[in-house]
Order: C-alpha cells, then structure tokens, then sequence
C-alpha cells in the first residue's frame, strides 16, 4: 500500500506536470504573439496573480508598445492561463467577422466566471457555441417590448431615486454606487416581473446576493489553481442557495404562468408581457421548468443591473466634475419631456444627453478590455497569425478609447463630442448615437454579440439621468474637485462603492 502522504504528493506532482505540459503546448502555439510580462512557468503564474489586481495597467502597456497589433499576458482568469489581446480596427474586424463555430463570447464567459464549476450553464457544454436562449429573448422580445412600458419604466425610477435619494432641500451625502444599484435592480425588474415584485425585498436581496456571489466567485476562482476549481467552485457557487431563496417568491408564479399556458394557450389576451412569459416563449420543452426559468431571470439581473448602474455612476460623477454641462442637459430634457412626455421618443430628442453618456463610458466605461472570445477552432486573422483553439483572445478597448489616432484629445473630458460629430458627419447621426455599434468604440462589444441589452439599458440610463437633472441638484462633497479613483480587479472597472455625491431636491 503507497501512503496517503506519498499518494498526495504524487498525485500534485502529476498534476503539476500536467499544467506544465498544457501551457508550454500552449505556449509554443502562441509563439508569434510577444508577451507583456513572463512567460516562464512559475514566474509566469505570479505574474497572472499581477493580472488579477492590476490587469488594466498591464493591458495599457501591451496597447502601448504594440499598436494595432497583438500581444499576450498571463492570466488566471482563462483555463488556459493566457489572454491574447489585441488592437486596432483589422483585428476588432476580423473578430467581429468571426463564425459563431469558431469564436464564442459565452464560452469565454462561462471560462471567467467559473460556469462548469458553479453549475451555472444551462445551455451547451463550456465548449459548446451554443448560446443561451435568453439572450435572444433580450435580443428580440425584451428590446421590442420595453418602449411600450416606457410609462413604468420612468414610474418606477421616480419611486425608487426618491426612496434612495429622499425628498429634502439640503443638502444630503449618498454612496452613488450604493444608491443606484437599487434603483436599477428595481427599474429593470419592473420591466422584467412588474409589479409588486420589483419592489418586494426578498425578492431584489435575493438577486442581489445571487450577483455579489457571482462576481466574488469568479473572482476567488481566477486565483485558485485549476485542480482546485471544481470542489471550491461547487462549495462557493452562490446558484443553488439562489434557487432556494427565489423559488418561494417567483415559483408559484412560473407555475401558474406553466398552468395558464397549457389550459388557454399563449396567446390569450390577458397574458402578462413580462420576462417570465418571453422566456416560455422561447423554451424549448425540456428547460420549460421553475427552477430554469428563475435561474434565467437571475442570470439576466446579474448582466444588466451593475453594468447599467456603472454607466450612469461614471455619468454622475463627470457631470459633478463639469458642472457646466448641468445647464445645458435640464434645458433639453425639460424640452423633450415637455413635448413628448416620458416615452421613449423624448429619450430619441435628448441628443446631448446620449453624448454626455457616452463621452463618459469613452473615458472610464466597465474595463479594459472588450469583445472577448474562447477560440473553439483554430482561427486566422487577416495578420496572418492563427489563435488556436483553447485560447481566449479580447480587444485592448480602453487603449482605443483613449487613443489620440482615434479621438482628439482623448484625455479630455468632452460631453458633447458625440453630439458634434452626430450633427456635422455625414451618416453621424446613426454613427455617434450611444447604441451603435462601431470598431472605434467598443463599451457594448461589437459584431454578433454585441450587448443585445443595450437598446434597454441606454434608454433607462438617460430616463434615469433626465429625472435626476429635472429632480435634483448634484455636487461634490467638499474638498472633491474631480471624478473620483474607482476600484479594478482583472480588467474590470466599477467606481468605488463609497464614493459620496451630494444631493438635494430641487424646489
Ligand atoms: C450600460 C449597460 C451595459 C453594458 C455596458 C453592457 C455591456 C456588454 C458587453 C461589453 C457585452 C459583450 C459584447 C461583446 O463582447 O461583443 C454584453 C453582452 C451581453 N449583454 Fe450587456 N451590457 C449592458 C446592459 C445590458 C442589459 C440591460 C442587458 C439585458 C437586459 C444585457 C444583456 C446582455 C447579454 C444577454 C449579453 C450576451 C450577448 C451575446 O453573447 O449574444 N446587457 N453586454
């Protein structure tokens, strides 16, 4: 009989060797493509722990140093342990470009976030190019259907910034990260569930629980080594205590929808226009179940609640910064909504506000990267260099945001430098609005999955910023003069959780 002991060590040994073995393959394959930092084994992984605190700056430097070109860092946050990232529009081309059978953005998800180790795919394996079918239902049912509920959209900002903001004249400091994740969570189930369920407490604590542990988990994921993953990934996953959490709450409603469905059929009038009835349009019989059904609602919370709340953060913070912008921003929506009351087409007039959003996701945005995909077959660029499958590869959209050969000035806040190109570029006017997808500005991704979300997510940001600038007056508190430092971790950027804004309400 070997000892346990000697067993153990053999067994790490081989493991060790193992990972050895797959990142020199790997590394052997990427050989035309420089490195930022080592890509010596051991030096190499305390290297991909760098990623992980400060991927941004890595990131900035490989942009630097190879412009328009590629370049690859050790990270802990693909199976592979590398990224390839790379710049410049024939690049951003070719990935836009390329086959769903070749390069896939949920794959590379599911990689990142720890998917296969935290029971969190539902459709396809981790290698498969099958995308979940809620991303259509966003893509198609959500985006059709959320201009017609425009008049709850805007009811529910009003109620819940006033619940977050109070309705005093003074003065009154609030954590802006902090206050506006629930008023989107609130906001966007509105239009997902309705109401009372997008005010009711359980039911927003339980998804928020659900995103925090997502993003913690991935995030203690990336730093734990491959072996480990799967028994850390199933003893920290945050989605079986979701399901148990939210089955009270949306499972009896699910089963009546279920009821309701077989005995008069979809297409009774009096049947909710919510996403619980867009996603049992879409289920294909196997997944039509409670327990898949919640998991999909919570999975769309966790893409649009901190996402959308980020933008309209960066948003907030720069108009404290450039206060000369606030006169400007109250006139036009106070025109648009005077004209065309809360709808969607006031928010299509509000012009400046569509550039002010977007100049401030030019400047700070989610992250540092965009458009990022697990190559599912070998995959050629028209550089001529070949991504091989297993890798993942990421655009450096930062860099290109902030780049002078792509924007002037780029260091320069400048609120209405969409708005100007909008009005004096030929085909500006579609070009430069916030939704359109373009390979100089990458904050929604580009090319086949672009955020089908966005259309939504743009809209409720500028409903959710008019409301405030008709509502509120905003500054700094004392001693603040400009957008505060926010946080990062790998590539993503949010601004910092307890970073104040001073509010009142306006009489
Ligand atoms: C300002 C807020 C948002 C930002 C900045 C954002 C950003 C992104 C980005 C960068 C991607 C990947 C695109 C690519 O790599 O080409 C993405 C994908 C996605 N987003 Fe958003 N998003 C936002 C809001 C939303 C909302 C509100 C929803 C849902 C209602 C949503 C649903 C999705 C989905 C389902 C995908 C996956 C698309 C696919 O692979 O086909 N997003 N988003």
């Amino acid at each position: 009989m070997i000892p346990l002991t000697q067993a153990i060590a053999g067994t790490f040994l081989l493991w060790i060797l193992h990972q050895w073995y797959a990142f020199e393959t790997m590394k052997r394959k990427l050989s035309a493509i420089p490195t930022i930092g080592s890509s010596n084994f051991i030096l190499g992984y305390f290297h991909s722990l760098r990623f992980a605190f400060n991927g941004h700056e890595l990131v900035a430097e490989g942009y630097k140093k190879y412009p328009g070109g590629l370049f690859k860092l050790r990270t802990p946050a693909t199976t592979s342990g590398w990224i390839i990232v790379g710049s410049g529009t024939e690049i951003v081309e070719d990935i836009r470009r390329g086959s769903s059978d070749h390069l896939s953005f949920f794959a590379a998800m599911s990689d990142s976030h720890g998917s296969r180790w935290v029971g969190g795919i539902r459709d396809g394996s981790n290698d498969s190019p099958t995308e979940p079918y809620h991303f259509d239902v966003v893509r198609l049912s959500l985006t059709r259907s959320f201009p017609s509920r425009f008049d709850d959209i805007c009811d529910e900002i009003s109620a819940s910034v006033g619940d977050m903001f109070g309705h005093s004249s003074a003065w009154n400091g609030v954590p802006l990260v902090r206050s506006l994740v629930p008023v989107i969570a609130r906001t966007t189930n509105r239009l997902f569930i309705g109401l009372p369920l997008c005010r009711d407490r359980e039911f927003l604590s339980g998804t928020q629980r659900f995103t925090s542990g997502r993003v913690a988990t991935a995030n203690v994921l990336q730093l734990v080594p491959g072996a480990l993953k799967p028994l850390v990934g199933k003893l920290i996953s945050p989605v079986a205590t979701a399901l148990r959490e939210l089955e009270p709450i949306l499972g009896p409603i699910i089963r009546e929808r279920l009821h309701q469905d077989a005995v008069q059929g979809a297409e009774r009038a009096d049947r909710p226009k919510d996403l619980i009835s867009w996603l049992l349009d879409f289920s294909p019989p196997e997944k039509r179940n409670v327990e898949d059904i919640i998991f999909r609602i919570i999975s769309l919370n966790f893409v649009s609640v901190h996402t959308t709340s980020i933008t309209i953060a960066n948003a907030l913070f720069d108009l404290a910064a450039h206060p000369k912008y606030l006169a400007p921003l109250r006139a036009e929506a106070e025109g648009a909504v005077e004209q065309y009351g809360w709808t969607k087409e006031a928010m299509n007039k509000m012009r400046g506000l569509d550039s002010f959003l977007k100049e401030s996701s030019r400047m700070r945005g989610t992250g540092s990267t965009s458009m990022t995909r697990k190559v599912l077959r070998d995959f050629t660029l028209s550089n001529g260099i070949t991504l091989p499958a297993g890798s993942v590869v990421g655009i450096a959209s930062r860099g290109l945001h902030h780049d002078s050969e792509k924007y002037e000035d780029p260091l320069k806040f400048d609120g209405f430098r969409f708005l100007r190109l909008r009005e004096k570029e030929e085909g500006g006017e579609l070009k430069y609005q916030m939704v359109s997808l373009h390979h100089d500005y990458l904050l929604f991704g580009h090319g086949r999955s672009a955020c089908p979300g966005r259309f939504f997510a743009v809209n409720e940001a500028k409903a959710v910023m008019a409301h405030i600038l008709l509502n509120y007056d905003i500054k700094f508190p004392e001693g603040v003069t400009s957008h505060p430092a926010g946080k990062w971790f790998s590539a993503s950027y949010t601004p910092h959780p307890s970073a104040q804004l001073l509010v009142r309400k306006r009489v």
